[in-house]
Parts: C-alpha cells; structure tokens; sequence
C-alpha cells in the first residue's frame, strides 16, 4: 500500500459578493462539507490548505487555512497554491454572479435601484485546468434537479477527473447539515451512488478516491511530501471505518 503524503488543497464555505460595505450576495453554503474533506486528509495523514469563505467553524486541527471574502480572493488563493498541491478538491459553493460596482459606503434604501446590475464572475476550476498537469481535480456539483446529467456535464466542462454530484433537494443533504448524499462520477464514467451519510464519511471516501487515483498513475507524481504518511494521534475514526 503506498504511503506518499500528498499535498491537497480543498476550498470551503461560501463566498460573499459585495453591494456596499454592508450588504452582499451570497449563498447558503456552510462550509461542513469542505472542512470534512480538509479533516479527512490530515487524518490520513496528509497536508492540506484549506482556502475557506466566511464560516462560523473552527478549523480542523492541523490544515493551513486561508481566508477569503469573494470569488475573485478565492480565485486568486487558488492559482497562488495550485502549483504546491497534488490534488485540489472545490467543495465551495463560489458565486456565480458579482454586482458590478461596490459602493464605497452604505447605500441609503432611496439610493439602490430595484434591480441590481451582476456580471459573471471567473470559473475558478476552468480557469486552473489548463495548469492541471499530473494533478488530480475533484469537484462537487450541487443540484436540485436532472443531478446527474449535469454533474456528467459539469466533469466534462471543467476537466475534472472525479465530480461529487450533490443532492440539495434533500433535508438531510447538501447545505448546512451534517449529512449528505452524493454520487461519486469518475471521468472513466463509473458513478458510485451513496446512501446518505455523514459529511465525515463522504469526506473520507473522497480522500480514499484520490488516494487510489494518485497511485494508480504511471510516472513521477506532483505535490507529494517526502516521507512516509502517518495518522496523526488526534485522529479520532479509524480509516478502515469507512
Ligand atoms: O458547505 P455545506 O453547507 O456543507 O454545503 C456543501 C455544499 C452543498 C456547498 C457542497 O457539497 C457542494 O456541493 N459544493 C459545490 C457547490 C456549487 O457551487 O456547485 P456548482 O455546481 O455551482 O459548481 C460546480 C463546481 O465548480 C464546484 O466544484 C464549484 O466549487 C466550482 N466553481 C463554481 C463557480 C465558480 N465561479 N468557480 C468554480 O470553480
């Protein structure tokens, strides 16, 4: 069994898109999922930069976190830690729309305008594909309907080689709770289907993925540290719980 300690970074949470000083757009994304997967590869004793949006958790013990604001922080922690990592996982639900202008102080309500005027912000994944390399992409996709045509569309799209797809019309899944139900589809087109379980669970069986992934590649890998992997003795759950 290889024990290569790979180098993962992992975004998490929302991101918030400023109107003026005190309001902005933003989504419902807890940031649980995300932090489970950083837990997760520490806990098989990797190292991990979690690039998080605005969040009320407490880091996990042990990764590097780096906090942003917006879609275009996250994108630029991203590019500036791509090159380090051997695996990035976007677990963050990053806005798709920005308004177009900030204002520099607070918008008296007779000041805003009944509509707001939005441009597109950058894909981050399409923006980092063409600097992939021997790196392993995993992305979520958060659906409420027609799931998995485009998670499958979504994979295609971004260059990824494993896309979560995210049931978000569940109670008991996608944002804010502790549980999840996803189905794992691999670039080779072989889709997992999960029954709803913990975020904790679902974190571990992506790092397992990506484990199995990085190995199964012929070559000289990228982004590994040298050294044998170790749990670290926080550890709570026993990999092989999963
Ligand atoms: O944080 P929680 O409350 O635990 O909720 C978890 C979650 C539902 C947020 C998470 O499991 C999830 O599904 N995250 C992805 C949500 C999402 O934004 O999906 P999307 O279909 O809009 O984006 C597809 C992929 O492209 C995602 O990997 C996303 O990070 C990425 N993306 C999106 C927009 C953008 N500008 N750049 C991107 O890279």
């Amino acid at each position: 069994m290889d024990a290569t300690i790979m180098k993962i970074l992992v975004t998490a949470g929302p991101t918030r898109e400023p109107i003026d000083p005190v309001r902005f757009i933003s989504n419902r994304s807890s940031g649980k999922m995300g932090y489970a997967v950083a837990a997760a590869g520490v806990e098989r004793g990797h190292e991990v930069i979690l690039v998080s949006g605005p969040v009320a958790l407490a880091p996990p013990k042990g990764v590097r976190l780096v906090r942003i604001e917006t879609a275009a922080g996250m994108l630029s922690a991203v590019r500036k830690h791509l090159p380090w990592c051997g695996a990035l996982v976007m677990a963050a639900a990053v806005a798709d729309w920005r308004p177009r202008q900030r204002a520099p102080r607070k918008l008296k309500k007779h000041e805003m305008a009944p509509r707001l005027d939005l441009e597109p912000t950058t894909d981050i994944l399409v923006s980092v594909a063409g600097r992939k390399g021997r790196r392993v992409f995993v992305g979520f996709a958060a659906e409420t309907h027609n799931m998995l045509a485009e998670a499958a569309r979504k994979l295609s799209e971004k260059g990824l080689d494993l896309i979560v797809a995210n049931d978000v019309s569940r109670p008991d899944s996608g944002f804010e709770v502790d549980t999840n139900k996803v189905t794992l589809l691999v670039k080779n087109g072989t889709r997992v289907a999960l029954p709803v379980m913990s975020k904790c669970r679902v974190a571990r069986r992506i790092i397992r993925w990506i484990e199995a992934e990085a190995e199964s590649r012929p070559g000289k890998r990228c982004g590994v540290s040298s050294g044998r992997r170790r749990q670290p003795p926080w550890a709570i759950h026993p990999v092989t719980a999963l």
